[in-house]
């Protein structure tokens, strides 16, 4: 848990990282970072993650997954972003940022994805032109470079959850019959290769991704195509997807599909996401092979989960109640309601 993790020259304090979480209503439409941000941020650094990764930023404006969420489309938006860096180097974590396109599941109303299809009933997204996708593929590298002026150590591109990297990996949503679709993964390598080129070797380069995308068996084929393209894989589940772990496995689905993945490239850092809750599950998880454990609601609910953890504290826990995370931009959660594995946690630290 303690152990150092090199991500290329990136030296990464522990083995404990926040994975992205989109704070709806924080910002505006305009997507700058606020205040509310900065400190959200700062307070985990100093919780001693020791690696924070700043929740999905959209690449364009159009890409959105709502209409409050931070983003990265601009120059003017790099400021907010360095005082979100600054805040947390300082307490010695490194940062990352999520850059994401939401594909089909984005709100414009005719969002861009693989093929033509139908989200929610509602959305009617269009297939994109490769005209298109080479525009895509450019706002992609044009945020990571605004990403690297804004002082983070990374960029991870949002591969999973549905969104326009997890539709082109997914043959239940890629229908294309091009070069697109005969290699799923070729969109995330063009754009992972693009990224790369334009941030330069000294800056790291990694993909969230589902393992299960639909099946097990489509994620490590995916993984393997993209293996020599990207410095880390952070795993988790796919869009329209499959998950399951065999009976007796004493984690998540989504870690079982990162250590399936790690034994097939043992050099790669793998990040493992998804119900790891307690001191149990961080070390459950770790002894898989993972080389990274993402902390998500737990965070929340304790945003000082890994020191508290490591120095045998008491900890909070996520409930897992339905909705006091705003996890949900389309029902709106009521700002007055508190989390109640966080009421839970302060009662215990108050006794
Ligand atoms: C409030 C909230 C916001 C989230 N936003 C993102 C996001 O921006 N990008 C992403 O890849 N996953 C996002 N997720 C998923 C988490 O990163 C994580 O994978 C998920 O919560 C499972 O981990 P956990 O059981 O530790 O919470 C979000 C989850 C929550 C609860």
């Amino acid at each position: 848990m303690r152990r150092e993790l090199k991500i290329k020259d990136l030296s990464i304090k522990n083995r404990f990282a926040v994975p992205p979480m989109v704070c709806f209503y924080w910002t505006d439409d305009n997507g700058y970072v606020t205040e509310k941000n900065i400190e959200h941020y700062k307070e985990l650094a100093q919780g001693g993650f020791g690696l924070i990764i700043v929740e999905a930023t959209a690449i364009t404006k159009r890409s959105r997954l709502a209409d409050t969420e931070l983003g990265i489309w601009d120059d003017s938006q790099i400021e907010g972003l360095k005082k979100i860096t600054d805040a947390v180097h300082e307490y010695g974590a490194k940062c990352f940022i999520q850059l994401l396109h939401a594909g089909g599941n984005g709100i414009d109303k005719e969002p861009d994805a693989p093929s033509d299809m139908v989200y929610r009933n509602v959305n009617h997204a269009k297939e994109m032109s490769k005209e298109t996708i080479d525009k895509t593929i450019d706002d992609f590298a044009k945020a990571a470079v605004r990403a690297k002026k804004a002082g983070f150590d990374g960029v991870e591109l949002h591969g999973c959850h549905g969104y326009l990297l997890s539709n082109f990996f997914n043959l239940r949503n890629n229908k294309r019959n091009d070069e697109y679709g005969d290699n799923k993964a070729l969109f995330a390598i063009e754009t992972l290769k693009a990224v790369k080129d334009a941030v330069g070797d000294d800056f790291i380069v990694g993909i969230r991704f589902g393992a299960f995308e639909p099946t097990l068996e489509d994620g490590i084929k995916n993984a393997k195509a993209i293996k020599e393209y990207t410095d880390f894989i952070d795993v988790s589940y796919g869009g329209d997807c499959d998950a399951s772990a065999p009976e007796g496995f004493k984690c998540s689905p989504a870690v079982y599909g990162a250590m399936k993945i790690k034994e097939i490239m043992p050099d790669m850092p793998i990040f493992a996401v998804h119900n790891i809750n307690s001191k149990e599950d961080v070390i459950n998880a770790l002894e898989t092979g993972v080389d990274m454990v993402d902390i998500g609601k737990g965070s929340l609910v304790d945003p000082h989960f890994a020191k508290h953890i490591l120095n045998d504290e008491p900890y909070g826990h996520c409930l897992h109640c339905s909705n006091y995370c705003r996890w949900n931009p389309w029902e709106m959660a009521d700002p007055n309601k508190k989390c109640p594995g966080a009421i839970k946690f302060a009662d215990i630290v108050l006794k």
